[in-house]
């Protein structure tokens, strides 16, 4: 599928996805969003594609947020029509079963903080800088910054980013839990390659139980999630990977998963 405002890129079981607005920062308009869930649906689909990896193009930023650009247009129903009709990235990446990383490159910023964090995992440079700065347009985050950010950082946090708009540097964001390593700027591909490998050897028919449940941890309660883990479990065991995972072990050798 040809695309205008990201680039597609499958390279060694990874599907690339860089938003390739670099002039206004990545920022999101609806052609944008939408290419973005196109292009996670396409690397869903492909049996080839183990893990998905996305960034932002340029050096300055991983994405700005929505475009401002856009707002003037806007009205309440347009806005509800927009979200409830439109498959929305965050939600996109939560639902799909392969592991998506975030490679922050620069600022992560409104809707991009929150596609940030809807990724499972989170590699950031030194250079990166997090924020919810919509109060300074008027508006409040509309894809997880009230929801998903207070989940990860804790409430008071979360209204302190929410309410003062204030961006917060990568190493404050690491010790937040919003991020899982930084790393200097030209060790960021590198440190990408690295959590991909380990994905990699891994089962995608496991990884992909692994998670439901995790993401099932941020929507029920602790009864309800310890429940649907057990299921989750269980299901392992009707997985030729986990045969094989066991099987591996107790000959010493490598497993090789099919991804069933
Ligand atoms: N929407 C639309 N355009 C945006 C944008 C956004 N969210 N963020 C940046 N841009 C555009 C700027 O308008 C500018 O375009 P121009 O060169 O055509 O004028 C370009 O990106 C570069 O940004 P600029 O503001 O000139 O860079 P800066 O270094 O002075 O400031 C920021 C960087 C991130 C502090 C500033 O761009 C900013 O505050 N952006 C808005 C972030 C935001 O509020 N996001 C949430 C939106 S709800």
């Amino acid at each position: 599928m040809a695309f205008e405002t990201i680039i597609y890129e499958k390279k060694d079981e990874v599907a690339w996805i860089t938003l390739n607005r670099p002039d206004k920062l990545n920022a999101q308009n609806d052609t944008v969003r939408g290419e973005v869930v196109a292009a996670l649906e396409q690397a869903n689909s492909d049996s080839e594609v183990k893990v998905i990896v996305l960034t932002g193009a340029g050096d300055r930023a991983f994405s700005a947020g929505a475009d401002i650009g856009q707002f003037p247009e806007w009205g309440p129903l347009n806005v509800i029509q927009r979200s409830k009709g439109a498959k929305r990235p965050y939600t996109v990446i939560r639902e799909i079963p392969k592991p998506v990383i975030a490679m922050v490159n620069g600022l992560a910023l409104g809707g991009g903080c929150e596609l940030a964090m809807a990724c499972d995992i989170v590699i950031a440079s030194e250079k990166a800088r997090f924020g919810q700065p919509e109060i300074n347009v008027g508006v409040i985050p509309g894809g997880g910054g009230t929801q998903i950010l207070p989940r990860l950082v804790g409430e008071k946090k979360a209204k302190e980013m929410v309410f003062t708009g204030e961006f917060i540097p990568a190493e404050e964001a690491w010790r937040l839990g919003m991020v899982n390593k930084v790393v200097p700027a030209d060790k960021l591909k590198e440190a990408i390659e690295e959590v991909v490998e380990k994905l990699k050897s891994k089962s995608p028919a496991i990884l992909k139980l692994a998670k439901i449940a995790v993401n099932k941890s941020l929507e029920t309660p602790l009864s309800v999630g310890m429940e649907i883990e057990n299921e989750l479990f269980a299901m392992c065991f009707g997985t030729q990977d986990q045969k094989e995972g066991a099987k591996a072990f107790l000959e010493k050798r490598p497993p090789n998963y099919q991804g069933v």
